[in-house]
């Protein structure tokens, strides 16, 4: 392997083909020429190198195909590209898929960090200064609210899903590899996201696809369920800042100061959609069909964001009538990309889903 900019400050960008990572590669490559970033990623089902189009020929990219669970490939690739910054993102990220087989949360969530964590580890021993690892978390780490209260960065784990559990354990072995080897490290917390290139599993894509083939929109539930709602981009933006100016062995709640409940959440889009796509009013609403309801579904998440306000200047900068809105022609001017991701495997797995 080439080392292409031995002069400039290699950083690794793990899950860089997924929905919120290739937000933040976008961001990082365009931003600072002086970093060249590298992008490890397995391509599961959730990774795409469509997403990363428009940068791949930059001179200042390079992407790595690889699992983060390849302890030797993982090992390679730190001592040949000396990573002085990672920005871990690659994960599996899906609760339902948790559901099925939490197993391969646990090997990619938990088995992944640590062996990046001693992979970092390995190649700077006690030459930590200029080094950073962050690890890019969950809002779900904290488990379920009741009706009221926010999540603060020092509410206790309670973690209910495969998925936040396996998100949880790899939150604490971060802050563990900091206090036991000094890793310099920063977390961040983040409500749910959505925006372009969302693989089309998770709510706003899902009906977003669903509305334009027609096909029932299945509401879990009796769809009083409240999630804290955050456009990816700026989630990019505070990742990028985070990174720069977040203080080690901090943790950042990042969240959207945006709540809604499924069911208002969905009422909503399909009144944008019949707009968009020129459908009688009240069209695609006569789509939502009550299902049978997650198991351990968490009733309500939402984000105190006021310490990254406070400390680091964030605050999201677009409001959610306008990102629903940029998100929704996104998927509409893209439909080779959603037709593309959902061929093949994706067929099975929605059967398998939604039987
Ligand atoms: P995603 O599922 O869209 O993308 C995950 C990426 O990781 C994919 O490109 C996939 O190929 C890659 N990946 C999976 N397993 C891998 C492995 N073993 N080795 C290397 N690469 C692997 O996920 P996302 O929604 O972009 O989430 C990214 C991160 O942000 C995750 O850590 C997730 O827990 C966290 N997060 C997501 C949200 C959200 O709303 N989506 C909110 C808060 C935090
Ligand atoms: P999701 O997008 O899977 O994110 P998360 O589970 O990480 O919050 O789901 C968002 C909410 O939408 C959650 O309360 C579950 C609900 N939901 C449905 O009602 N139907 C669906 O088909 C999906 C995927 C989610």
């Amino acid at each position: 392997m080439f080392n292409k900019s031995i002069r400039s400050k290699n950083l690794l960008v793990t899950g860089g083909a997924g929905f919120i990572g290739s937000h933040v590669i976008r961001r990082l490559v365009n931003k600072y020429p002086e970093y060249h970033i590298y992008n490890l990623d397995a391509l599961t089902y959730a990774g795409n190198l469509e997403n990363l189009i428009d940068i791949e020929g930059k001179e200042n990219y390079t992407f790595l195909r690889g699992s983060i669970t390849d302890e030797d490939y993982v090992s390679t690739i730190f001592k040949e590209y000396r990573f002085e910054g990672v920005i871990h993102l690659a994960a599996e990220s899906h609760v339902d898929r948790s559901i099925t087989d939490p197993l391969a949360f646990a090997k990619t969530n938990i088995l992944g960090t640590m062996l990046l964590l001693n992979a970092f580890r390995a190649l700077w021993k006690d030459n930590w200064k200029g080094k950073r690892f962050y690890h890019i978390s969950t809002d779900e780490v904290y488990g379920s609210l009741g009706k009221t209260g926010f999540f603060e960065e020092t509410t206790p784990y309670d973690p209910n899903s495969p998925y936040s559990a396996s998100k949880a354990s790899s939150d604490h072995f971060v802050r563990a590899y900091g206090e036991t080897y000094n890793i310099p490290y920063v977390i961040s917390n983040c409500s749910n996201n959505y925006g372009a290139n969302q693989f089309p599993e998770k709510l706003i894509p899902l009906f977003i696809n669903n509305i334009i083939h027609n096909r029932p929109l299945p509401v879990y539930g009796d769809g009083n369920y409240t999630r804290d709602w955050l456009y990816v981009i700026d989630h990019a933006i505070a990742i990028d800042l985070v990174f720069h100016k977040g203080i080690n062995k901090e943790t950042y709640n990042i969240g959207g100061f945006n709540e809604w409940k499924n069911i208002d959440l969905v009422k909503l889009l399909c009144q944008h959609m019949d707009e968009k796509l020129g459908r009688e009013k009240g069209g695609s609403e006569q789509l939502i069909t009550y299902v049978k309801d997650r198991p351990g579904h968490d009733l309500r998440y939402a984000i105190d964001a006021s310490k990254i306000n406070r400390d680091l200047g964030w605050s999201p900068t677009v409001t959610f009538e306008e990102g629903l809105s940029k998100t929704i022609d996104w998927y509409l001017a893209n439909e080779d990309w959603l037709n593309n991701v959902t061929s093949g495997a994706y067929q099975q797995y929605y059967e398998l889903q939604y039987q």
